[in-house]
């Protein structure tokens, strides 16, 4: 057994010191020290491998298969998509996302489609745990694994070789060989690089929970990205029951691909086609419009709801839910320059329906539109589509996969779309969307 010490290196220069400093006396950076793991190895790794008999072996990459990862199906369907086509046997994931979203949720679903899963409780009682397996179905068994040291957990891993392992949360491993305690930005990191081991050298899938957490003594799965293979996110608002699964980093497969479910009664249902669950409440009314962005590879289609009323505030509020402030801001000031509104002393509130946010360009049309109805409170014509990027001097721009959005739009029974391959400004958008 090789001797294990901890040193402390600084994040900033990579000096090391043998006990915690505030500040590194090397580059002057504050705070920048964190506690690793030293093995002091008798041999260096390269030499081990060559007494072994390995050497270093070079691929071709024709002689590659095309698609030749084996994957796991997770049984849900959108869960497999925003995976990519399932879960590739042997990576590492890591799904983050607020408190209370619903990440132990959907993955004690996954536990549950799938035999023989491991399931790490380092937060939760088994009691708690059945009560919610139970919840998503009756009389449902899981193995479950009540343990937060990380080299307890390897030598079960190593012992049963499960097909999947679930560690709900990486934040609350540790292993004895640091001194910091669970949750510090050493400890995610140290026990998290001993899981991926563990599943590169097995063949195991493991999937990780991480809190989004803020920065500080608490690490986040902001630590973690450049370790794992894939890296979704379950977002959400508490107030809506729709939750998105979205896949930001993906090495075997797309990273812009989302996933739409339901938090129900009995877990988080599927949801297979969003665009009309988000259309299904709306009402005609001033400030409501319909646009439509694209995710992953399927265009989706969303209301976007604005309120502008007078202010009674020095500074008028400007609140997006679900859509970029600074985006937002601009095309208030394009509005007010190019349509010569007076949106200076208005309050301006714009929401995305469903809980979605969306970096999509091509829903600033329908945003400015939006907000244009509430303030001349001037409905929008029914079954109206508004989409395509506004630009500084109010013109239309062209968007990407303008062609998914229209047939979309016309098979959910849009009539009067608009976008950059009929209308050419804003003027000429407000004209043809108005009643
Ligand atoms: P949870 O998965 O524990 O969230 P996280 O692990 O991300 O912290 O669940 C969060 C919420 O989901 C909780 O308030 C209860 C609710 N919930 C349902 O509405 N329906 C269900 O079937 C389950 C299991 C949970
Ligand atoms: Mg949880």
């Amino acid at each position: 057994m090789p001797k294990i010490s901890s040193v402390f290196v600084c994040q900033q220069c990579g000096m090391r010191f043998p006990q915690f400093l505030g500040r590194c006396p090397e580059c002057g950076s504050w705070n920048s020290l964190v506690e690793e793991v030293e093995k002091i190895v008798k041999k260096g790794r390269s030499e081990q491998r060559k007494v072994a008999g390995e050497t270093a072996k070079i691929i071709q990459l024709s002689d590659l298969k095309k698609d030749s990862f084996d994957r796991l199906s997770t049984k849900i369907e959108e869960f497999d998509r925003v995976l990519g086509g399932g879960i590739v046997k042997g990576s590492l994931s890591l799904v983050s996302g607020d408190p209370g979203v619903g990440k132990s949720t959907l993955l004690s679903q996954l536990a549950l489609n799938i035999k023989d899963t491991l399931y790490i409780a380092g937060e939760e009682s088994a009691q708690q745990i059945s009560l919610r397996t139970n919840r998503i179905k009756n009389g449902v068994s899981l193995k479950i694994l009540q343990e937060t040291d990380i080299d307890l957990i390897s030598q079960v891993i190593e012992r049963e070789k499960p097909p999947l392992v679930i560690v709900d949360s990486i934040q609350t491993l540790e292993t004895a060989d640091l001194a910091s305690p669970a949750g510090s930005v050493s400890q995610v990191r140290e026990c998290a690089h001993r899981l991926q081991q563990l599943s590169k050298l097995f063949h195991i899938s493991i999937f990780l929970v991480g809190h989004i957490t803020k920065e500080g003594t608490v690490a986040g799965p902001k630590t973690l990205e450049h370790l794992v293979d894939t890296l979704v996110s379950l977002e959400g608002d508490e107030l809506s029951t729709f939750r998105v699964l979205r896949a930001n980093k993906n090495r075997f497969g797309p990273s812009d691909e989302v996933g739409i479910f339901e938090m129900a009664e009995r877990g988080l249902i599927e949801v297979k086609n969003p665009s009309r669950v988000f259309l299904e409440q709306k009402i005609n009314a001033p400030g409501s419009a319909v646009s439509s962005l694209i995710t992953g590879m399927r265009p989706l289609l969303i209301e976007i709801q604005a309120l502008v009323t007078k202010s009674a505030l020095p500074i008028p509020r400007r609140v997006g839910a679900g859509v970029d402030l600074q985006r937002l801001q601009l095309l208030i000031a394009v509005l007010t320059k190019r349509l010569n509104l007076s949106l200076f002393d208005q309050d301006i509130f714009v929401n995305l329906t469903g809980g979605i946010k969306v970096m999509d360009p091509a829903i600033d049309l329908g945003v400015s539109l939006a907000i244009f109805s509430s303030f001349k409170n001037q409905q929008i014509k029914p079954k109206t589509l508004l989409v395509g990027e506004v630009g500084l001097l109010g013109e239309v721009r062209s968007v990407r996969n303008l062609d998914k959005r229209l047939r979309e739009a016309k098979k959910l029974g849009f009539s009067n779309i608009l976008g950059p391959h009929n209308v050419k400004s804003l003027a000429q958008a407000v004209k043809l969307a108005l009643i």
